[in-house]
This record gives C-alpha cells, structure tokens and sequence, in this order.
C-alpha cells in the first residue's frame, strides 16, 4: 500500500479493484483533446491578457473621452488619419503661462506598471500649424502622499502638419497598480494626438502588441491542444451590428474599429459601462498566440444569428429583422471563406493571405477547425439555425472540404434543444458539435457516463465540450469541490477519446475587479495573477493525457460514480512518449476509499509518481494572498504490480504514473 496516500479515517471496508487491461491500447488521445476557450468577458481582453494600458486610446467610445481626464484647451476633432476611427484630440495652448493643457488616462482599473521596467508610450500626432512642438508624458500616482506624484517620465518632439507615429520610452521607478498616463502639450503650440498608447516592453514573447506575460504564460504553462476564440455570446451579439466581426479585428491597429462588448450590459448587477472591444487583440493575435502556446486554432464565426436570448422570435421579436435573412447569407458565409485564405492561404493568390504576410506572418496558421454559431437552436415550427447551417455547410464545404465544421447543440446539455439538435448534427453531418454545460454538482456527479454511450465510429460528428464548468449550487464562484466535480467528470472525457475531440473548461480569464461571470480559471488584477483550483485540474488532465485510452473497469463497468461505485470515478491511459500508464481516481465520496489498482499484464516493482489534488476545506481557493492554497501535490514512489493497493482520501483526486 502506498503509505503516503494511507489515511484511514472514515475508510469504507471495501477495496475496489480497478482492472487496467495495460496489455490492449484503446482509442488514441486526440492532441486537442484539452484545451482553452478564450471570450472577452470580466475584461479578458482589453484590461486583462491584452497588454495595452490604455482605455479608449483612439477616443471611439461613445463618450469620447471615457477613461480621461482633460484640463486646459483639449477639444475632439473627426477627421483623423484612421478612416475607422476618426476621433483624435487638439491640445492647443492654455493661453496663460501657468495654465497647462493635458489629457490623463485611468487606464482599465488604473494601469499596472513595474518598477525598473521599460513601457513603451507611442502616440500618432502632428503641429497642424506645422514648426514643432513638445510633449511631455508622465506616469504618475494621484495617490501618493509624497511630493512628486510622477512614478516615470519621457518626452517626444513632435514636427510637422503630417501625422506620424511617435514614440518614447518609461521607466517607473516604482511598482504601482494604479498609475495614469499623463500627456501635458506645448505650451506654446498646437498639437494633434491619435492612438494614444501604453505597452510594457516586456510582453510575452516581446511583441509590440503583445500580451500580458504572465497572464499568456499561464496559457502556455497549460499546454492546451486547442484553442477556442473569440468566444461564446460575443461571436452572436446582442445584435448582428455588435457580433464579433474578425475582418474589423485585422491590419493596423490604429484602424481596428471599437466594437461594443455585450457584457459590458449584459448583468444589470454586474454593469460596466466602460468595456468596449478595441480589437487590438484580434484575429492575428489570437493565431500567433495559438501558435506560440502549441494550440490548434479554433475560431467561432457567426451564422446569422443574434443572441437568441435576447433575440425570442417567439416573443414579438421578427426573424428577418433580428437575424440575418436566409437570402442575405452571403457575406456571413464570405467571412467563413476569407477567414480560412487568412490563416491558410497563399499571399500571392488572397487579398486575405497577403493580409496576413503583411503583418508578419507569411507561412500559414495551418488551421483545421472552425465553429459556425455559438449557443443556437432551432424552434419547433422554425429551425432558424439548422436551416441557416445547412446554408453555410454547403457554401464553404465547396471551397475548403479540408476543414472540420464545427456545429452545436445549443446552450444547455440537455433537454428540448438538444434533443432537437443532436440528430440534426449529425443529419447536417456536421465534424463535430459544440456542447455547454455549466451546471451544479449534483449533474456532474451524475454525469460521468455521459459519453459511454454516444453515436460513435463512421459517420457519427465527434463531440467538442466546448464550454462547461461546475456552477456550485449556491456556490457560483471558485472552490476546491467544484474542480473536485469537474475533475470526476473528465474521466468520463478521458475514457470516451473516441468520442470526444476536444474539451474547453470557460471561461478562461477574470479582471477581479470587472467580472461579469464566475467561475473562471485564471483571476488577475493589474500586476498579479493565481490560477484557481479548476486550472490545476484542468492542467492536470492535459499535462498528463497520454495517447491511447487504456480499458479501465471495476466489476465490469466504467468507474463513473454510479450508485454502486461509492462516489469513484477513474480513467486510465498510456503515453507512448513516455511508457508510462497514467491512472486518474476521483473519490468524490466523504469516505476514504481503499483501492486495488490491478494494471494487468505487468509484473513485479516499477518505478512512478502519485499526485495529490486534495483540500480538507472544500470551499477553499487560491487567492492573490495565498496562491498555492489548492494545488496538487506529487511525489515519487514505487508500484507493485500487477496490484498495487493504495487508498484515495475523501474528496480528493489522485493520480498515479506507472512506468512500464
Ligand atoms: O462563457 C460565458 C458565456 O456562457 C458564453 O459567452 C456563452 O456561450 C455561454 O452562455
């Protein structure tokens, strides 16, 4: 018995046998088999894994100077060098010696700077007058009690009546998390200023507009095999005017029109009425990215349809005005098309692929999937997605039959919709169809052999478990027990590889300070960041997933926590890079449980490792105080074979590695 793991309080008399058939290999893993599921909402994007500092820099939002502050002669002028985005400033003289002209950005939740570091300032401008003119930026602390509010400071000389791109660079001397950017303008001349920008030079992998590091690093430190962007809901919006438009989300920044973000009015409880999308981490980020972390791409592009939530066309709301009308498809199904000649295609032959060569990626993105609609379905009397799909399937089916076409069986996981959807995936011969389910622990413990039985083999659409986390019942927010659950749950993922392509726990990320949606994987604010107990289950299953499933049984049948199971769950798989057999356990029971692992087929001592994921306090979570509060813990030990007995704690999740 692995004395390490022996606990026996409250330890049911029954050993379970888990029989591991090591000598058959199953079904191999898919290499995406974990991945993330990125959406710019609780400020994911902009204020969050998007590194730039400042909020409204090409002053779009509807209130033109959100996230500024003004003194002296500022005005707004509309006739910029960026035809998206018109909006720029005239800093003229105050027109009084100690009177100043300045503009001064709050940033998202103030701005995150570090002392020592470098932050790159840029700014378009000109002297409308022409002659030159200086400006001096500063970085400052509002709050200190000190007698210099500056942290940091720069200057740039601005010349000539024709717009140009200027830049300088920051040091802070100190770390703050709540600077402002301030912009003074020349006391004595005109100066015009677009795109005001402020970036940490130290981005991930250094790009100019890059990544927050660490926030990109936790991606990486993941090594997800997919994934998913630009969301969920955003994909639809609101309205079809507000979806997610990726064609806007390319080519320069400065001419990346704002687009509304839905969750910034999505909750009346959660309002935040400064969160729009700038785009500037848009479609060729999120390849590069996906790139970078090892990740197959997956974008979701809309499929005429608005959020039908807010969209009930059984309540009032008429179709042809609320979704885009069959015969006008047309363009939706082109963004499908160019989206794929833009990751894949040939720069000399695309408008779209020398889009991408030009800015800086020539060799394609090699992408393989894409989703057509996020949380749709169909009405009795009205299919109002499938008839748009089929629509769509055909379309670009002609143009790229060498792409994986991602369907969906709506937003719940079961029930009339889906009912109604899943045949029709399959019908419509979708390659895989996107399932959600956000749901308590009472349907992830029982939900285990969710995928034993599904449709498989020649024909069948391969599932991709596109969004799901567990919703604690009167517990929506991050603990220990619910990663517990999704832990448990994720045997039955694993077990069903045959079946089930890709999985994507969402959402990915969460401003502290502006989420919207809870719970999420990895919580920030402007300087830190901890990964919460679901990404280490999550990071759990894709650091060890292996390539081939691995039969696992007890008494016969899957270990899934049926009734006569005693609260297990369990998996097993065989790495081939690795020879090991990794077997995962979830005791999701209040009692230790005594377990025979029985890897038939091997004999004598072997070297491995065990990994503990347990928390006496089930509601317990990392915080930015104590960011190692839940983690898993492993450590190096020898197995008996062809039966090693070991014992799984109460509400734990143990993992055992067992060289072959
Ligand atoms: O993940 C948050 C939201 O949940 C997604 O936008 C949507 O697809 C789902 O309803």
């Amino acid at each position: 018995m692995l004395a390490s793991l022996v606990v026996t309080a409250g330890m049911t008399a029954q050993t379970h046998t888990l029989d591991i058939n090591t000598q058959k290999l199953g079904a191999p893993i898919p290499s995406t088999m974990y991945g993330i599921f990125f959406e710019d909402i609780n400020y994911a994007a902009d204020g969050g894994l998007y590194a730039e500092l400042v909020m409204n820099r090409s002053f779009e939002f509807p209130n033109h100077f959100a996230g500024w502050d003004i003194s002296g002669k500022v005005t707004l002028k509309d006739d910029g060098p960026f035809k998206r985005n018109p909006h720029y400033v005239r800093l003229a003289p105050s027109g009084h010696t100690d009177k100043y002209t300045m503009i001064e950005n709050r940033g998202f939740f103030g701005m995150g700077v570090k002392g020592g570091e470098d932050y790159r300032f840029s700014v378009w401008a000109r002297v409308p007058d022409g002659g030159k003119a200086k400006l001096w930026i500063d970085l400052v602390d509002n709050a200190t009690m000190g007698d210099d509010q500056k942290l940091g400071n720069a200057s740039v000389e601005v010349s000539g009546k024709e717009w140009k791109k200027y830049t300088a660079t920051i040091r802070p001397a100190r770390t703050f998390a709540r600077a402002h950017l301030r912009v003074w303008g020349d006391s004595k001349v005109t100066t015009d200023l677009e795109h005001v920008s402020l970036f940490p030079v130290n981005t991930y992998k250094g790009h100019e507009n890059g990544m927050r590091r660490d926030l990109a690093e936790a991606l990486e430190q993941l090594k997800p095999g997919v994934f998913r962007f630009p969301g969920g809901c955003i994909v639809e919006g609101t309205d079809l005017a507000t979806r997610y438009q990726w064609k806007n989300s390319v080519g320069p920044v400065e001419n990346r029109p704002l687009n509304e973000n839905r969750w910034h009015y999505t909750f009346t409880h959660r309002y935040f009425p400064d969160y729009y999308q700038s785009y500037g981490l848009g479609f060729f980020e999120f390849f590069q990215l996906s790139e970078e972390i090892g990740a197959e791409p997956l974008p979701v592009l809309s499929v005429g349809l608005s959020c039908q939530f807010q969209n009930d066309i059984t309540r009032g709301k008429k179709e042809d005005e609320v979704h885009v009308p069959i015969d006008q498809l047309q363009p939706y199904i082109d963004d499908v098309i160019d989206l794929i000649e833009f990751a894949n295609g040939d720069p000399a032959k695309n408008q779209w692929a020398k889009l991408r060569a030009d800015m800086g990626h020539p060799a394609p993105f090699n992408l393989k999937y894409v989703g057509i609609g996020n949380e749709q379905w169909d009405y009795k009397d009205n299919p109002v997605f499938t008839k748009r799909l089929k629509i769509f399937l055909d379309a670009v089916r002609k143009v790229h039959p060498e792409i994986k076409y991602i369907g969906t069986t709506g937003p719940d996981s079961e029930g009339d919709k889906f009912d109604m959807l899943q045949p029709k995936m399959s019908e419509l011969k979708v390659d895989l169809y996107d399932e959600h389910f956000y749901r308590n622990e009472d349907w992830f413990l029982k939900s285990g052999n969710r995928y034993d039985n599904y449709k498989r083999g020649k024909g069948a659409p391969k599932v991709f478990a596109g969004e799901y986390a567990c919703h604690g019942k009167g517990k929506k927010w991050n603990h220990f027990n619910a990663a517990l659950m999704e832990a448990a749950f994720m045997t039955g993922l694993e077990r069903n590889a045959d079946v089930v392509e890709m999985a994507t726990y969402a959402p990915l990320f969460a401003h502290v300070e502006g989420w919207q949606w809870r719970p999420d994987a990895i919580w920030y604010d402007n300087l830190r960041s901890f990964n919460s107990s679901s990404y280490y289950v999550q990071q759990l299953y894709s650091l060890n997933k292996g390539t081939n499933v691995v039969q696992l049984t007890m008494r016969g049948k899957p270990v899934a926590g049926n009734p006569d199971q005693d609260g297990l769950f369990a998996s097993a798989v065989y790495d081939k890079n690795t020879d090991e057999i990794i077997v995962k356990v979830v005791n999701t029971s209040d009692n230790d449980q005594p377990v025979s692992l029985n890897l038939k087929g091997m004999k004598g001592k072997h070297e491995g490792k065990y990994t503990v994921f347990h928390s006496y306090d089930l509601v317990a979570e990392n915080t930015f105080d104590d960011p190692i509060k839940v983690v898993p813990m492993t450590g190096k030990t020898t197995f008996n074979t062809p039966v090693e007995d070991v014992v799984v704690p109460a509400r734990t999740f143990c993992m055992y590695k067992i060289k072959k």
